[in-house]
């Protein structure tokens, strides 16, 4: 079961915390996967060392307009392609700066289109792919000071639903998980804080926050064959967070 043995995975944004967690996930099934990072390639390579399989590293920052052919020229065709990478600013909605709201929208939407028209074409040429974006429960629970990370979000939803309907007679199946609270490096402060972290645990109806491996095993489901009859669906992984 969930075999992935002559697969090739991308995983964005996988130096740490939940990119780090689907990479090594499908990495240990036997994928061949490309561990990538904006930062430095050591960082890449240090990710990379950690997991166990086959396992390639790969370097480029996904704000830039060039980001999927740069990526595309160090990788090659995949198989799997999980959008991962994302950049989220804290700023009350009166101060969000135009700079702020181009870089969120950069790598979070527009990196995740660019990346698509990239990978996607020899997918559906060859009738089988996995894309599987990585969304939030800010899709329908937006936190007041990350308004254009949460727009950004479910814009990429939105793209994942229209996509998902083009892309499913040809074996390409196109989905969303959406993490509520998770343990990561991006949550080292905000969880740190008793005082704030105490609030935030207070609104997760199962009393404490994920760890990249809840949200692994279900993208593994996603990217798998036994997953392939589901496309176009918005999988929260967020302990009940989003239930209204
Ligand atoms: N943690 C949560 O509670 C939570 C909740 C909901 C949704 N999410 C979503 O889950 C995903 C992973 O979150 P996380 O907490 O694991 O993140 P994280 O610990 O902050 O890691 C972010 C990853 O993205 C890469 N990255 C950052 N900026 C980039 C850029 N400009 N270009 C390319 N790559 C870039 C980083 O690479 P470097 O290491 O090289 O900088 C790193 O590998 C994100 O999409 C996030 O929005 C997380």
């Amino acid at each position: 079961m969930f075999d992935l043995t002559g697969k090739r995975a991308l995983v964005t944004g996988s130096t740490q915390g939940i990119g780090e967690a689907i990479a090594a996930c499908l990495a240990a099934q036997h994928a061949q996967v490309y561990v990538h990072g904006a930062t430095s390639m050591e960082k890449c390579e240090a990710a990379a060392r950690r997991m166990v399989g086959d396992t390639h590293v790969c370097l480029q920052d996904l704000s830039v307009v060039e980001c999927a052919d740069r990526l595309y020229r160090q990788t090659g065709d995949v198989d799997i392609l999980v959008l991962n990478a994302s950049v989220q600013y804290r700023s009350a909605w009166n101060e969000i700066t135009p700079e702020e709201f181009s870089r969120q929208i950069n790598v979070n939407l527009r990196a995740s289109l660019l990346l698509i028209q990239r990978y996607a074409p020899a997918m559906l040429h060859k009738g089988w792919g996995r894309i599987v974006t990585i969304g939030s429960v800010q899709q329908v629970r937006p936190h007041k000071d990350m308004a254009v990370y949460a727009a950004s979000k479910c814009a990429q939803m939105s793209l994942v639903r229209n996509l998902s309907r083009q892309y499913a007679p040809h074996g390409v199946t196109v989905n969303n998980l959406s993490p509520g609270v998770i343990d990561t490096p991006r949550n080292d402060a905000a969880l740190g804080d008793p005082v704030y972290s105490k609030q935030v645990i207070a609104g997760i109806p199962m009393g404490y926050a994920g760890t990249a491996e809840d949200c692994a095993w279900p993208v593994l489901l996603l990217c798998s064959e036994e997953g392939r009859y589901i496309t176009g669906a918005d999988l929260p992984v967020d302990g009940g967070m989003g239930l209204q």
